[in-house]
Order: C-alpha cells, then sequence, then structure tokens
C-alpha cells in the first residue's frame, strides 16, 4: 500500500470507530451530544460546552497552558473570565436535588462549586446547570434563550431535535430551551460520559491486579489519609459503583490563587475587583431567604467532587489544576496539602471561617504515602486497557504485558508512547517506517517492572504511517501510529 491508500484506510477505520460509538447513544443522548460539541452555540461562535469540558481529559478544561496560568477560561468573549476552574462534567448526574439535613444542618446535593444550580426549579440539578452557559455573559454571551434556539432549529441536528421532542418543540422558545437542558442533562448522564472504565473499575470486577503501590495507596485513602470520608470509595448504589463524593461541601482552607483572571475584571463583572473573595456555598446561600441564615456557617465551603479522572489527560506532560480556583498544579501537590497544611509552609486559607481541621491539615503521611494516593488516583482515569483486549493485537504476550495505542493518534508532531512491564528486565522500544527501516530506539537497556510512558517527538519526519515495537522478555509487540502533518 502507498501512503495514501494507507491514510485513506486508516481514515476509514476512525470514521467506522466514530460511528460504532455514536450508534450505541440513545437519540435523546446523540440530540445532548451534539449541542454539547456544538460551537455554533455561542456569540460570536467558537465556544461549546466542550471547549471547557473536553474528553480527554475527563470532561474538563483541555488546555494545558490555561491549566497551568489562569486555570479559569475565557469566555466566548475572549477578554471575559468566569471566577472558578471547569469541574468535570462527568459523573455529576447522581448529585440529588439539594436540601439541608436536619441532623446537622449540612447541605448536600446541586450543581456547580457553590450548589447553585440546586434543582429546585426544574427537578434536576444537572439539567438546571446547563440551562446557564449558553446566555452566561462570560462564557457563552448568546443574548437570549431566542437566539440559542434559533441557531439550534437552524442546526443540522433540527430534526433530530424534532424526532427526540416533537415536530411542534420549537414553538415555544421557554420549553424548547428547557428541552436543550434535558438533552444536554442526558448526554451527559450516557455511558459514554461515564463509562466507568478505569483500571480501579476492571480491579473491582477481579478483572486486573492493582500494583503493590496503587494498593497501598488505595488502603491509605481509606484508612489515615481520611479521604474517603468525603469522596466515597464504595459503591453509590446497587447499580452504580463508587463516585468519589459525598455531593456534600467543605471549606478546605484552600489558598487563594492570585492568578486567576477575575480579580481583574471590569466592574460589570467583578465588582469586588482584587478584593472579591469566593464565599462557595455560604455566598450562594446569601441569595436564598429561606437559607440565608446559614450562609455564615456555610461560607467557604465548596462541593466534593468527584475525583474519577482526576489524572486523565491526554499525555505525560499535560497539566491540570485542582480545586475550585485550581491553586494546585499536580496531585501531589494538592495531596501534599492535605498531608501539610496546618505544619507546612502554606498561604493562609482565602476564607478563614469554617476551615476543616478535623479530617486533614496534618495527617502524618511519609512521602511513599502520599506517592502511593497519587498512584491510587491515577488508577482512576477511563479508558484502561485491559491486558486481554491488547492479546488480541499482541504476538503472543502473557497477561500484563502491553504496548497501548500512543495518544494522541493521529498525531502532530509528537505522541505518548506507553506500556507496561510485568517484570523487571532488557527492552527496546523502537519506531519503523513502512519500509521497515528504522526511524527511532527510544528505549533500549535494563528497565524496572511498571508503567512507562515515552515521547516520541517526529517534527523532522513526513506524514504517513509509523510502527512502535516493544521487545520485552523475548515478546514482541506492534502498535500502527499514523502522522498527520
Ligand atoms: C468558558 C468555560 C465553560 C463553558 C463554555 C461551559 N462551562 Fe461548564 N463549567 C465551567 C466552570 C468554570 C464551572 C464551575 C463554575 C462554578 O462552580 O461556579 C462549570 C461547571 C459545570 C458543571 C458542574 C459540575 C459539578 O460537578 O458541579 C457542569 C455539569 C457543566 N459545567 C456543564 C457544562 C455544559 C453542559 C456546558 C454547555 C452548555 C458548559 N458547561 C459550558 C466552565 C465552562
Ligand atoms: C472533608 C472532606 C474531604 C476530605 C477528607 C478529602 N477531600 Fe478532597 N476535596 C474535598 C472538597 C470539598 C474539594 C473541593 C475543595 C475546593 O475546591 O475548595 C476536594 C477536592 C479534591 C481534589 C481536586 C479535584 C478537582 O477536580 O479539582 C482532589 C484531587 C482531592 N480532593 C483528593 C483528595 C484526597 C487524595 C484526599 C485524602 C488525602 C481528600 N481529597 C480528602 C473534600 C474532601
Amino acid at each position: 500500500m502507498n501512503i495514501f491508500k494507507i491514510l485513506i484506510f486508516a481514515v476509514a477505520i476512525l470514521f467506522i470507530a466514530g460511528t460504532a460509538s455514536a450508534q450505541s447513544l440513545t437519540p435523546k443522548e446523540a440530540l445532548g451530544k451534539a449541542i454539547f460539541f456544538d460551537s455554533n452555540l455561542s456569540t460570536p461562535t467558537g465556544q461549546s460546552c466542550a471547549s471547557c469540558h473536553s474528553p480527554e481529559t475527563g470532561f474538563t478544561g483541555p488546555s494545558s497552558e490555561i491549566n497551568s496560568t489562569t486555570v479559569v477560561y475565557p469566555g466566548a468573549i475572549p477578554t471575559r473570565f468566569g471566577n472558578r476552574k471547569p469541574p468535570t462534567a462527568a459523573y455529576g448526574g447522581k448529585s440529588p436535588i439539594m436540601y439541608k439535613k436536619l441532623k446537622d444542618n449540612l447541605f448536600i446535593g446541586g450543581m456547580f462549586w457553590d450548589g447553585r444550580a440546586t434543582g429546585w426549579e426544574l427537578g434536576d440539578p444537572l439539567a438546571e446547570q446547563a440551562r446557564g452557559p449558553f446566555l452566561n455573559p462570560v462564557e457563552q454571551n448568546n443574548a437570549s434563550k431566542e437566539v440559542v434556539i434559533n441557531k439550534i432549529q437552524n442546526s443540522d441536528y433540527a430534526t433530530l431535535f424534532t424526532q427526540v421532542y416533537g415536530h411542534n418543540a420549537f414553538d415555544n422558545i421557554e420549553m424548547a430551551y428547557n428541552q436543550v437542558a434535558d438533552a444536554v442533562a442526558t448526554y451527559e448522564r450516557s455511558a459514554e460520559v461515564n463509562p466507568f472504565t478505569s483500571k480501579f473499575d476492571y480491579h473491582l470486577q477481579g478483572k486486573v491486579k492493582l500494583t503493590k503501590q496503587e494498593k497501598n495507596g488505595e488502603q491509605i485513602f481509606n484508612s489515615s489519609g481520611k479521604c474517603a470520608n468525603c469522596h466515597i470509595s464504595k459503591r453509590h448504589d446497587k447499580n452504580t459503583p463508587p463516585l468519589f463524593t459525598d455531593f456534600s461541601y467543605d471549606n478546605l482552607g484552600m489558598p487563594k490563587n492570585p492568578d486567576n483572571p477575575f480579580y481583574t475584571q471590569l466592574p460589570e463583572i467583578n465588582p469586588d475587583g482584587v478584593n472579591w473573595i469566593d464565599k462557595g456555598l455560604g455566598g450562594f446561600l446569601e441569595t436564598v431567604p429561606q437559607y440565608s441564615q446559614y450562609a455564615a456557617e456555610n461560607y467557604g465551603k465548596h462541593k466534593v467532587p468527584t475525583l474519577r479522572n482526576v489524572d486523565k489527560r491526554p499525555y505525560e506532560g499535560f497539566v491540570k489544576s485542582y480545586g475550585h480556583n485550581g491553586f494546585f498544579k499536580s496531585l501531589k501537590d494538592i495531596v501534599h496539602f492535605y498531608n501539610t497544611r496546618d505544619v507546612g509552609m502554606w498561604p493562609p486559607p482565602e476564607v478563614p471561617m469554617n476551615v476543616n481541621t478535623a479530617e486533614l491539615g496534618n495527617l502524618g503521611l511519609s512521602s511513599e504515602n502520599e506517592d502511593a494516593i497519587v498512584a491510587f488516583l491515577k488508577t482512576l482515569s477511563d479508558g484502561y486497557m485491559l491486558p486481554l483486549a491488547r492479546n488480541s493485537i499482541a504476538d503472543g504476550s502473557p497477561t500484563n504485558f502491553g504496548l497501548l495505542q500512543n495518544t494522541p493518534n493521529p498525531f502532530n508532531p509528537s505522541t505518548q508512547i506507553r506500556y507496561e512491564l510485568p517484570i523487571a528486565g532488557y527492552v527496546t522500544l523502537k519506531v519503523y517506517n513502512t519500509l521497515g527501516q528504522e526511524i527511532a530506539t527510544l528505549v533500549d537497556g535494563v528497565q524496572e517492572a511498571g508503567f512507562k510512558s515515552v515521547l516520541f517527538d517526529a517534527s523532522n519526519l513526513p506524514s504517513g504511517m509509523y510502527f512502535a515495537r516493544l521487545v520485552a522478555d523475548g515478546l514482541t509487540q506492534t502498535r500502527k501510529m499514523l502522522l498527520l502533518k
């Protein structure tokens, strides 16, 4: 095959793979997906929900550069910024309608860091959330619901909309707008967004073993680390594996993030300027007559986020930020904060009231303990490839030996190649072109067992198909990689 034929072949495979997953969505889920990824639904156009909630990062912010600098994402009007980091839009569908527990007056449920999409109006916090971004001036910035509905009415999925909600669906703007929110929430609850395909999930199903360090991390997470007190690691319900949140709110005493561009927004957006303080749940409760008496005891509290996909990133060096204001730039950082907030060198909390001192601040964990927790958190990323799946493409390899598909693929100009070694040994990882010529030697030497990852930089190479070949312990595996410039 010449390169051209190979390209057509590869594109055909991608296409088939793409449609296969689309076909598994119900019509309403497919409609929600079309809306979620439609970058025409902003003013000016160019911003979709996925601009801030993208699958390759576990439905949170897709830019390493933004995550490592402003943390907050610009709106459709690029000089405008909101005030918080985008949390994941996945695994939140089970958050209950916000309520106050009688026993201890704690608030549970709702969406957003401060819970303000309560679900009180629509009976569904997730759908209520989805009504916000289209009209938010610091996000998709459309002038009215009518503008959004007109855009959808003129989109290529307009017939899908009437197929799902009836042929009169566009007649009533108010109703149609709530249906948009319903479709988006339905997609956000779909198996495509919540696949439960992490190594941890397969471990629960007995299909793969955690490494010693990951197991150790799991244990500390559930015991002396106290993480599971809030990030619940038991099954959520009969049909739902652990979601790693109890949907409650807490003030962890996180420092202010001075790089948050919200501080320097115009007064129309931020009337408090540099003196702005993120009051979290308490700030929202102030606005609810029925609950304003509870505002003060909830200042600084933010919703406990799921920990699923906290480490999901497109390549090893990609930066993600953590916490409502993205103060932390690595998992090790935030775990170290939990461990040493009250005994280390940390800036003061943004909101000194209501800081939780019972469950964090001085955990007495060693650096190895912290690393183990991080290793455990890394098992929560969806898309883990089971050894069995790998064997189908391997030249007779034992369980747990594997060269994974490079990511991204197709790629330009560099891509991450991951592999796993069940035992230490002599390893070579080389790249060949379609003529069988050796292009690069990425690894050549003795390596410890474990998860490995190397970057393949093809800046100087022409477009086309390449082969990564891993040889270890007498076994060989090959993967195709497509460079598209
Ligand atoms: C400009 C970036 C941006 C865009 C565009 C955007 N979001 Fe968000 N999203 C955020 C931020 C920031 C938050 C947190 C805001 C807060 O808590 O105050 C958030 C919160 C959420 C949450 C709440 C998650 C939780 O656990 O509480 C969901 C769900 C969500 N967004 C879905 C969507 C959907 C659906 C769209 C499109 C209609 C969308 N987002 C568009 C930035 C964005
Ligand atoms: C008292 C409840 C509580 C405990 C205990 C707790 N967390 Fe959290 N966790 C939270 C809350 C609340 C947030 C969000 C706080 C904020 O942004 O202000 C959070 C945020 C996080 C985040 C950031 C997630 C994101 O999407 O930005 C990570 C990671 C995390 N926790 C891991 C852990 C680990 C690991 C432990 C144990 C060492 C732990 N947590 C213990 C309540 C808790």
